[in-house]
């Protein structure tokens, strides 16, 4: 689905495209597009003017940046720079300031001259601001302006800081950080309480003035935001729309950041799949029915070749001859996803007429019980997003482990250490050294009403989390022995969005599974959690598959990804659908109450307020009305997983 040319525009689009596999892929096209503009104007003795951005999504084009100049001799003795803000009240050397963002993660390793960097200053009292951003605006254009902008995407839609609301013509100014900004801010501060709210931006029409801008945007979570930037109207309630009106503005995205684009999502409307190199699969089948389904509000085998005509689907009819065709193939691949049986049945108890131990491969189907291991990246995303599943999977008598695979300490508020410090000290089972250590914490807690930051402090709250762990599993039927706390050290380095996985967290991963040799592996397919967390614990199971590749257990090895606290998979994704009786859905509520550190995290993380036990209960009971809705049985709730292979995630480029 992608390609590394800019794509021929489909009529949904208003802004030109390249879509890469992956976010490393993306930037080094757009290092070396910038390399190609440097040593063009190096040739002609001239200066290249950039505006850069900070965040997440420009590291690895930093990155590569950093490598040209290294091992290719890119020189940037000839390059001006801007940045596109800052965040007011941080010194310059404050280590979550932008100005010291660009510092480490670009300009100390270049031979950029300092006097040729400029970042706003977000110290200035608010009377000087003014003053200040139009000195700012001057020195942009006493420069020649810029060549070249770089920019990110919030899930605002803001570009800079220009959160909804900005003006098109607005320039330099100090804004307010919209609230979706700043709790996705939250994790670098620890904490929204300590996020500023402030911010000095460049405005939409600064950016605007730029020669050349290149939008770069990556993961699923900025997926519906670029959707409407490029497709939908211009407006100041989404200002990264307003690049649709720029004559050189190219969005650069990856593979997920570009999948609610109708060109991916729904690219039936754009005409007959073969001119766009596409096919009817299975995969494309369902998805086509399931929206027509939800389209029309219809169950599928109600669908007419009237609805198909009527949507564009016209393609699809052709392929399968009738609507009932279509419709039987549709809904057949709906039922085949549903099991009880979620790590296949006994065989020993199974008779003749039993359903098959679909979707499970048939080649595993004599294998029982089965070794389940089950990678929980925080301590309770087991029993948030498969807590039934795993129930059902011990009740069948399978041999179940639980990998947590971090520590979780820092989702433990001070006010939870601190209860427990209470207890453990007025309990009296300390020795006089833990006593010591517990009292200079407790002091800190009365006199600042934080704990001071200690390697103690750490562990503590990790044990915390540890035994909310062991109470849920025990909720679930899981033995103490069968769970392993990995507690993985790239969690413990850094801030939250710029953590890398190190050799020792792939080794702890090597040795559980060359321990336990699964036969089945559950993990968190969910890329979108706010922290990254997950996405970097399902990167290590993958280098972990990859260097344990010539073990004879991997080959036989099945991966079944559950989608996690934040989301479900679309229908369309499905390959294996548990559902769960209503006893089932109190046992996984009672488990998950066993979290309760976790209850008052629920108000800090994302857009949504809810605690996890109601997410969880909401969306997997949604998931069951939507199986409904398509006329497939009534369930009181679902749990979903997507199948992965070992060999597509061995495929992934390196980070
Ligand atoms: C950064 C900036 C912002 C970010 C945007 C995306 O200087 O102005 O517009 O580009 O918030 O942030 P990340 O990349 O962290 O998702």
């Amino acid at each position: 689905m992608t390609a590394t040319e800019p794509l021929t525009p489909s009529r949904f689009e208003h802004v030109p495209l390249t879509v890469f596999r992956d976010s490393v892929e993306a930037s080094r096209a757009v290092a070396a597009e910038i390399a190609a503009l440097i040593r063009e104007r190096q040739a002609q003795s001239r200066r290249a003017v950039l505006g850069l951005a900070t965040g997440s999504t420009p590291l690895s084009l930093y990155a590569e940046l950093i490598r040209l100049h290294r091992e290719e001799g890119l020189s940037f003795r000839n390059v001006v720079t801007f940045n596109l803000d800052e965040y007011c009240g941080l010194s310059a050397d404050h280590p979550q300031s932008y100005n010291q963002f660009m510092r480490v993660h670009l300009f100390e390793h270049v031979d950029i001259p300092e006097d040729a960097t400029h970042i706003p200053d977000g110290t200035r009292p608010s009377h000087e601001i003014d003053a200040m951003a139009r000195a700012y605006e001057e020195a942009i254009h006493a420069a020649g302006g810029i060549d070249f902008q770089i920019l990110g995407i919030g899930r605002t839609g803001h570009i800079g800081f220009n959160e909804p609301g900005s003006a098109r013509r607005s320039r330099t100014r100090l804004v307010a950080l919209d609230a979706l900004t700043r709790r996705d801010a939250a994790g670098d501060f620890g904490g929204e309480e300590h996020t500023p709210s402030y911010a000095v931006t460049m405005g939409v029409r600064t950016i605007l003035e730029a020669r050349r801008v290149v939008l770069m945007a990556w993961g699923e979570h900025k997926a519906e935001v670029v959707r409407q930037a490029v497709e939908g109207a211009v407006t100041a309630q989404l200002p990264a729309s307003f690049l649709q009106e720029h004559d050189a503005c190219r969005f650069v995205l990856d593979a997920n950041a570009a999948g609610a684009l109708t060109r991916y999502r729904t690219p039936w409307l754009l005409g007959p799949l073969d001119d766009q190199g596409l096919e009817w699969d299975e995969r494309m089948t369902r998805r086509a029915i399931l929206w027509l389904s939800n389209k029309t509000g219809k169950a599928i085998l109600k669908l007419t070749d009237d609805d198909y005509n009527e949507a564009g689907l016209q393609d699809l009819l052709r392929v399968y001859g009738s609507a009932y065709e279509a419709n039987l193939a549709g809904f057949y691949q709906m039922q085949h996803t549903i099991t009880g049986w979620p790590g296949g049945r006994d065989p020993a108890r199974t008779k003749p007429g039993d359903a098959p131990v679909r979707p499970l491969r048939a080649s595993s189907a004599g294998v029982f019980p089965k070794r389940v291991l089950v990678l929980s990246p925080h301590p309770d995303d087991d029993v948030i997003s498969m807590g039934g599943t795993l129930c059902r999977l011990v009740e069948h008598g399978h041999e179940v482990h639980v990998a947590y695979q971090v520590s979780g300490s820092n989702a433990v508020s001070d006010e939870s250490l601190w209860r427990a410090l209470l207890f453990a000290r007025d309990a009296g089972f300390s020795t006089p050294e833990a006593a010591r250590r517990i009292d200079e914490a407790l002091a800190s807690f009365s006199s600042t009403g934080v704990l001071a930051a200690s390697a103690d402090q750490e562990r503590w709250k990790g044990l915390i989390r540890r035994h909310e762990a062991l109470a849920a599993a025990r909720e679930c039927g899981v033995p103490a022995g069968r769970l392993h706390f990995l507690d993985l050290p790239f969690y413990r380095s850094a801030l939250p969005r710029r953590r890398q996985l190190g050799a020792e967290d792939i080794a702890r991963m090597v040795r559980l599974l060359e321990e336990i040799q699964p036969h089945l592996i559950f993990a968190a397919g969910d890329l979108d959690d706010p922290h990254g967390t997950h996405r970097l614990c399902l990167r290590a199971l993958a280098e972990a598959l990859k260097a344990s590749a010539g073990q004879p257990w991997v080959g036989e090895t099945e991966l079944w990804l559950y989608r996690g606290a934040w989301a479900e998979w679309a229908a369309d994704e499905i390959d294996m659908a548990v559902p769960l009786s209503p006893q089932e859905v109190l046992r996984r509520r009672r488990a998950i109450f066993r979290h309760e550190t976790q209850k008052d995290q629920a108000l800090f993380l994302g857009d949504d307020r809810r605690e996890f036990w109601q997410r969880t209960e909401d969306r997997s009971r949604r998931l069951a009305e939507r199986y409904n809705a398509i006329g497939l049985a009534e369930y009181e709730a679902i749990e979903a997983f997507k199948r992965y292979s070992p060999e597509a995630f061995l495929q992934l480029t390196p980070l």
